[in-house]
């Protein structure tokens, strides 16, 4: 097959989410889309307006981390439209992770407004592993300043994370 057939063959998916951080939860979905898709696009949702605990570039380095020996992720931060970042990225798929009922409605109405905005571009959705069923970055986060154990929640580069901001940018909550 000609390289040209190759990529336009090539399965290519994006990932997108805020990834404040990422959990074992995104891991895992991303490490099954794989088995689907050639190449993902793991887009960092840069949006300041959303307050997030990690800058921009500090969510890419941890998942970038996570993913070093990969040679089929690709780690980006996008802002705007998701169907414009997919398009300029070759993608005309969308992963998004169902963890419950509850995740439904929120995914359901934005899969159908990304599809009238671009009816090219597919939405995705996978289920994690069940013991992930419960698991958020938000819970993450909580659960860390109240001194709760994060063991199986999230990659331990993310745990370390967590303690450094906390340690320079909290200092006051004493962790
Ligand atoms: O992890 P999150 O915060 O649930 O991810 C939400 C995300 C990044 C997928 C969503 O906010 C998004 O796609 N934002 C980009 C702006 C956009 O395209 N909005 C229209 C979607 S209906």
């Amino acid at each position: 097959m000609s390289k040209s057939n190759k990529s336009q063959n090539e399965k290519k998916a994006v990932y997108p989410g805020s990834f404040d951080p990422i959990t074992n939860g995104h891991v895992d979905i991303i490490n099954r889309g794989l088995k689907v898709f050639d190449d993902i696009v793991i887009a960092v949702l840069e949006n300041p307006k959303k307050k997030p605990l990690f800058t921009t570039q500090e969510r890419i380095s941890m998942i970038q981390e996570i993913f070093s020996d990969y040679d089929n992720t690709k780690v980006i931060a996008f802002d705007g439209l998701l169907v414009e970042f997919a398009k300029k990225n070759s993608a005309k798929v969308v992963i998004r992770g169902l963890r419950a009922i509850s995740d439904f409605e929120y995914e359901f109405q934005m899969a159908l407004m990304n599809r009238k905005l671009d009816p090219d571009i597919e939405t995705f959705f996978m289920t994690p592993n069940l013991s992930y069923s419960f698991l958020s970055s938000n819970l993450v986060k909580e659960i860390f300043m109240l001194g709760g154990c994060l063991k199986d929640l999230v990659p331990k580069g993310v745990e370390k994370k967590l303690k450094e901001k906390f340690e320079t940018e909290h200092p006051s909550l004493n962790l």
